[in-house]
């Protein structure tokens, strides 16, 4: 099965061709250039760009997953001539921004009508949870993912911890009441003045940092629950520094980089730690823009040796972040299952949707 993947729910325009859970090729058009002077997604200029940038993006992942001439030929054709070869469009119809979701959402509809094929729509969430099932041109890498399988999905829009009983099987167990963990990275980001996205540059700073030069607290620990909830961490580091000169800032942003993301790691692992005890699953998987990090990565690894458990995340860094690959899994998945869409012009836009 060959399928179109398309996914616009934030800030990056992404297109990939898939065979299967294969994947042939992968386009991210980003916007991070656009939206970083703002300390955050600016929902105009995000629709605007991806308006601008779906069709080329489509068709070089069309032209570089099919092996297509592309000389000389515009982009409309070299889209009519890829779609020939594709049997599925896979697009995420939420949860997002909604002004960016419906450039994509309408774009597959309109191709899915156009060129008459079949179309399913994804949750962006079961994209980052697949992101583990993605393989390469060479079928790699190789896993054996054993149910029941414990998820920690931490990205800049969602903190999640599922239970997977199989793939299309998800129960939420635990879930942030307030900010994402990548959104707690990108506000003390943007309150330390070093711009958006914020987790890769205090990714970089914590790494000659001192984690214990700031006492942060870790908020939800003591709840009986697996629920998180960050931006009370936030709060209380802005309350921390907001007298500060910028230059004593300056002079600490390692050590502040480095106690900030602690606090948020360890709250993520607390309960991640506390729901493998709870509900003993053969496999941990973790995904989402946070899994980036690659500070977390080990972390994670410990506390799956701890638990004598494998634990698998994505295989390449740019499967951690926003992009169609995971998209076209979830997507190739579900028509496996037969759940295409039926009424392709009514389909919508779904911000808010639920796994
Ligand atoms: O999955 P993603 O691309 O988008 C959402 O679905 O939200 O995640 C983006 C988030 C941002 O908050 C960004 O700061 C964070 O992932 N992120 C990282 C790293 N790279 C991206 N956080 C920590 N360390 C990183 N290396
Ligand atoms: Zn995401």
């Amino acid at each position: 099965m060959k399928i179109l993947a398309i996914e616009t729910s934030c800030d990056d325009t992404a297109a990939a061709v898939l065979e299967n859970n294969m994947v042939l090729s992968n386009v991210i058009s980003s916007q991070i250039d656009l939206h970083s002077q703002w300390g955050g997604v600016v929902p105009d200029i995000a629709k605007r760009a991806h308006q601008e940038r779906i069709m080329p993006v489509i068709a070089e992942a069309l032209r570089k997953g099919l092996n297509l001439k592309s000389k000389g030929k515009k982009i409309e054709e070299i889209i009519g001539e890829g779609m020939k070869n594709i049997d599925v469009i896979a697009v995420t119809l939420g949860p997002g921004l909604a002004i960016a979701l419906s450039v994509g959402v309408n774009k597959s509809k309109e191709l899915a009508i156009k060129y008459k094929k079949k179309l399913v729509a994804v949750n962006h969430i079961e994209g980052h949870l697949l992101s583990n099932w993605v393989k390469n041109s060479k079928e790699k890498p190789f896993r054996k993912i054993e149910f029941p399988a414990l998820t920690l999905t931490a990205s800049g829009g969602h903190t999640k911890i599922i239970l997977m009983q199989d793939i299309g099987k998800y129960e939420v167990v635990g879930e942030t009441l307030d900010d994402a963990a990548g959104e707690a990275l990108d506000k003390a980001s943007k309150l330390l003045g070093l711009g958006y996205p914020g987790g890769p540059v205090i990714e970089r700073l914590a790494k000659a940092g001192d984690v214990n030069f700031m006492e942060l607290p870790r908020p939800m620990e003591h709840a009986k629950n697996l629920d998180y909830s960050f931006s009370g961490l936030k709060t209380s580091f802005y309350y921390r520094i907001k007298d500060w000169p910028k230059s004593e800032v300056n002079k600490n942003l390692e050590n502040l980089a480095a106690s900030f993301q602690n606090a948020v790691f360890e709250s993520l692992l607390i309960k991640f730690r506390k729901a493998v005890e709870i509900y003993r699953p053969k496999t941990l998987l973790a995904s989402g823009g946070v899994m980036a990090n690659l500070e977390l990565r080990k972390r994670l690894r410990k506390l799956a040796k701890d638990n004598k458990l494998k634990i698998f995340m994505p295989f390449r860094k740019d499967l951690n972040t926003d992009n169609a690959m995971m998209i076209g899994v979830a997507g190739y998945y579900k028509a496996l299952r037969g759940e295409f869409v039926k009424n392709i012009e009514e389909l919508d836009r779904d911000p808010r949707a639920m796994i």
